[in-house]
């Protein structure tokens, strides 16, 4: 039974106090949430060990929101996915479209990086998804399409039960705007039939896919009731514990 799933990815917000507040607070509302619903949070990598100790306990799980293509060594600034583990990570978000846009982020480092994350333990979350431009031309199916073929089917059977997919439309994310529900439905089913193209009806039916983009209270319930889509990666309205846990709610 594919799991159902409410992410929050904190991206580049808070201090790390101010971090460990929000944690503090997903965790006392966490018993709001159905037991059936997982909650995670993705925080900066400053945040990541004093979260992981709030987290501590709860039914919480920690994510990275990145971790780095390469093992170990000399590459300054990086942070390897043995680190993340170690620092009491069970997730990485790799190839949100902002480390795609910003930080050339490629399908062939995405595979690098999903491979290093699942030796080293942990799970991924995936993120695809098409520009505005690819929607307006009709292009958003063969986007996501490639996006998924040219990573996950890199990996097998074993390993796609680690991995959950976010599909974040990039023209949704920040910008108020969101995809409807039947507009997500389709989507996300299509890229259920894709996964299902390479590793079969069970893998398919047991991956779970989230939905990103303006993703709040207010629409998430109708979102969630979708067949297809399996809880949501939120960004903007996870940086306050009552939104996030409304989200959570919807369910
Ligand atoms: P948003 O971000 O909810 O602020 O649109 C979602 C995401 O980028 O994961």
């Amino acid at each position: 039974m594919r799991k159902k799933i409410v992410a929050g990815n904190w991206k580049m917000n808070t201090t790390v106090p101010e971090g460990v507040e929000l944690a503090k607070a997903v965790v006392a509302k966490s018993a709001e949430v159905p037991a059936d619903v997982k909650l995670i949070v993705a925080t900066p990598f400053t945040h990541l060990c004093p979260v992981a100790q709030v987290l501590e306990g709860s039914s919480v799980s920690l994510s990275a929101e990145n971790c780095a293509d390469q093992e170990k060594g000399a590459y300054t600034g990086e942070v390897s996915a043995a680190m993340l583990a170690s620092a009491g990570c069970e997730y990485t978000i790799l190839g949100h479209s902002e480390r795609r846009q910003y930080y050339g982020e490629t399908d062939e480092k995405l595979v690098a990086k999903t491979r290093l994350a699942l030796a080293n333990g942990l799970k991924v979350i995936l993120c695809v998804g098409e520009k505005l431009e690819e929607r307006e031309a009709g292009k958003h199916f063969d986007v996501c399409e490639a996006q998924i073929k040219h990573v996950l089917y890199q990996f097998t059977e074993a390993d796609m039960q680690r991995i959950v997919i976010a599909y974040e439309p990039v023209w949704a994310i920040g910008t108020g705007k969101t995809a409807t529900a039947e507009q997500a439905e389709e989507i996300h089913a299509f890229i259920r039939k894709v996964v299902a193209g390479k590793f079969g009806a069970a893998v398919a039916d047991d991956m779970s896919i989230l939905y990103g983009g303006s993703c709040k209270p207010s629409n998430a319930r109708e979102l969630f009731a979708q067949p297809d889509i399996d809880g949501g990666l939120i960004g903007g309205a996870a940086l306050k514990a009552d939104d996030f846990i409304a989200i959570a709610r919807s369910y």
